[in-house]
Order: structure tokens, then sequence, then C-alpha cells
């Protein structure tokens, strides 16, 4: 079965077209939606029946939870309790936007949706599709990114056709989405703020707001917890992280050549001020190596569009870790865990 593809302008939402996802969505049917970050695969997140479709859809396995998007504050504390006053601070400074905070949920929540856990992941996206969406269907929206599970997450409604086409009722296409990486999740325990998962928000916005805020030393091994999957990110190729000063650079020449020379399919993603150097090369330019904002409007496409050329390696330049450029590093070292497994 082909979903249906409903083409919606943001600046000029139409509302009927809209009906037929909340219909979809009150039918226990999963419905695309793009979101500022990465598009999502929504479900009514009240309706375990309704949710478990999601899972099976991605094959997502069933211990990686979800995250609940609402429309309204007042949904914030319908469905969850003990709010801490460091999360207070950064919803009121972030919703709607890209951040999603954990807090301890309410028994409305079917356990499905938390994989057990007496936490919930809620997030008010600010994409003005995603908003009215949410808000007409008038029940919180369970939605992981609208991807196959392990693939990178979609920017475009097109890469949810590519994955999910014939798993999925209908998809809102409303064009590429902003941000391009998903949001940042966050946990507060005892006062003290984790950054779960770089996004969206940048731990120096996070900063600005509360003062002190963990973050995973990323050069640790991957330790997986609860609550924690193991996201992969990874294209089809393998993918292999470089530092990109002139030496390495030069080092890296030598070995496209030699890979080629093998019958390899390389591509470069390169950062714009070293593209030149790879003029020989199948390379794209993922942006400005300080400059993590463009950066991630293009990471999930670029690795994408190598998969559609079935490049068998990508070479990919390291990028500044400010700002939304340690959301980007850690997709790509994701990716390239993922590969070496
Ligand atoms: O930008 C985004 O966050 C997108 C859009 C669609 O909103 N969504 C998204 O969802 O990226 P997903 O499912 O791909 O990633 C959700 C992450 C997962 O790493 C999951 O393990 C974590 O949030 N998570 C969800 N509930 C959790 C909980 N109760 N405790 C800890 N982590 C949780
Ligand atoms: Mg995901």
């Amino acid at each position: 079965m082909k979903p249906r593809i409903l083409k919606i302008d943001p600046y000029n939402i139409d509302h009927e077209l809209l009906k037929q996802g909340v219909k979809m969505i009150h039918n226990r049917g999963l419905v695309a939606f793009p979101t500022e970050t990465v598009y999502g695969l929504g479900a009514n997140a009240l309706d375990a029946k309704g949710v478990a479709g999601i899972f099976k859809a991605k094959k997502r396995p069933l211990d990686d939870p979800l995250i609940v998007h609402i429309a309204e504050m007042e949904d914030l504390y319908h469905l969850t309790k003990d709010i801490p006053p460091a999360a207070e601070k950064l919803v009121n400074r972030f919703w709607p936007g890209p951040l999603t905070i954990i807090l301890k949920k309410n028994d409305m929540i079917p356990d499905i949706v938390t994989s057990g856990l007496d936490t919930v992941a809620i997030r008010m996206p600010s994409n003005q599709i995603a908003k009215k969406f949410i808000s007409m269907a008038g029940v919180p929206i369970a939605a992981p990114s609208a991807n196959l599970f392990g693939r990178p997450s979609p920017t475009t409604a097109k890469h949810v056709v590519d994955d999910l086409a014939g798993r999925i009722d209908i998809i809102f296409d409303g064009g590429k989405t902003e941000i391009g990486v998903e949001s940042t999740v966050v946990k507060i325990d005892d006062g003290r703020v984790f950054v779960l998962r770089p996004g969206g928000v940048s731990i120096e916005e996070l900063r600005s707001i509360v003062g002190e805020v963990r973050v995973p030393d990323e050069s640790a091994e991957l330790i997986n917890s609860p609550g924690k999957y193991p996201e992969h990110y990874s294209p089809e190729a393998k993918v292999v992280l470089i530092s990109s000063d002139a030496r390495q650079i030069e080092k890296t020449l030598l070995s496209l050549w030699e890979m080629e020379s093998y019958g390899l399919r390389v591509g470069v993603m390169a950062k714009q001020e070293h593209i030149d150097k790879y003029k020989n090369f199948n390379a794209k330019v993922l942006g400005p190596g300080k400059d993590g904002r463009t950066c991630a409007t293009r990471l999930f496409q670029i690795l994408r569009e190598f998969d559609t050329e079935k490049v068998d390696v990508i070479i990919a330049e390291a990028i500044s870790e400010e700002g939304l450029g340690l959301a980007v590093m850690n997709r790509l070292r994701k990716a390239t865990r993922a590969a070496a497994s």
C-alpha cells in the first residue's frame, strides 16, 4: 500500500489536508510529519496499539523509548509529574523548539511509549505544520524520527518515502527541515542537568539558562544504559572520520587514490574550505568547518546521497564542535562505530 503524500505549504497550511492525518491518527494509523529538526513518524501517544505500529514500521526494538510531542504547555502538566525547576526554566526558554526533556511520567502514558521506564521524553516542536497537526489531533503524538531503525534521520519527505513506503499511511510533505539534526535530549537528576543526546539546542545555549550542564565524554566507549539505545545513523557505506589538518589530508588523498585503484567507490564529505583539495574525487561540501548550523542542515542528506550513489567508503572531515557542530560530530562518530561493528 502506497502512503498518501500530502504536500503542505508551511506558510499557508491547508487544514483540510491536516484533517486527513488527524482522522488516520484516531484510527491507529501512522502519519509522518515535518518538525524543525527531522521528520517524525506519529501515532496517538495514548493508544498502545497505535504506538505499536510505529515500532513495527520502523523495525525498531521495543526497548528504545519514543518522544511524546505536544502543542500546549498545559499538556506537559497532564502527562508528567515532579517537574524540577531546571526543567521549567529550560522549557520556558526553548519551547517550542528542538529540546526534549525526560520527566517522571503519569499513568495515562502507555508502557510501550516509554519501554516500561517510569520516565517519558517530551517535546513541543516549533514547526507550524507539526504544531497545528498535534493541536488538531487533540492528543499527544508519539513520534520517533521517520526512518528505518539505524538509518540516517529523514530531512525531506522523499527520505521518508525511501525508507517507509508501503509501511505507513500518510506523509505530510512540508519541504526540507530547518535544523537537520534531531532535538537535544536532556535529563535532570538531583538538580543536575545531563545531556543524553546533543542536538538542535546547543550546549552553550543550555548553559546560558541553567549554568552547569554535563555532557557525556564521547571518546569513552558507548555504554548501553536503559533508554539510551545506541543509535547508529548509518548509511550503507563504511564511514571514516578524519581530522582535517594538512598532513592528514595529504595521507587521505593517497589512500583515496589507492582505494579507487582497488575498485572501491569513495565519497568525501569535506569542509567548504577544503573542497578544492578533493577535486579529483566524488566530494560534497558539508559546510564551513566552524559553522555547525549549516553543516547540520546537510549532514543526513549527504549521507543518503552517497548511499544512492552506491559509495563503499565515506571519508568525513571533522568539524568544530562548537554550537551545533557537537551534534554533527556526535552523529558522525556513531556512524563510524556502526560501520566498524
Ligand atoms: O528531533 C527529534 O527529537 C525527532 C523529532 C521527530 O522530534 N525525534 C527523534 O526521536 O529523534 P528518536 O526516537 O529517533 O530519538 C529519541 C531518543 C532516543 O535516543 C531514545 O532512546 C531517547 O530519545 N529517549 C526516549 N525516551 C527516553 C527516556 N524515557 N529516557 C531516556 N531516553 C529516552
Ligand atoms: Mg531516531
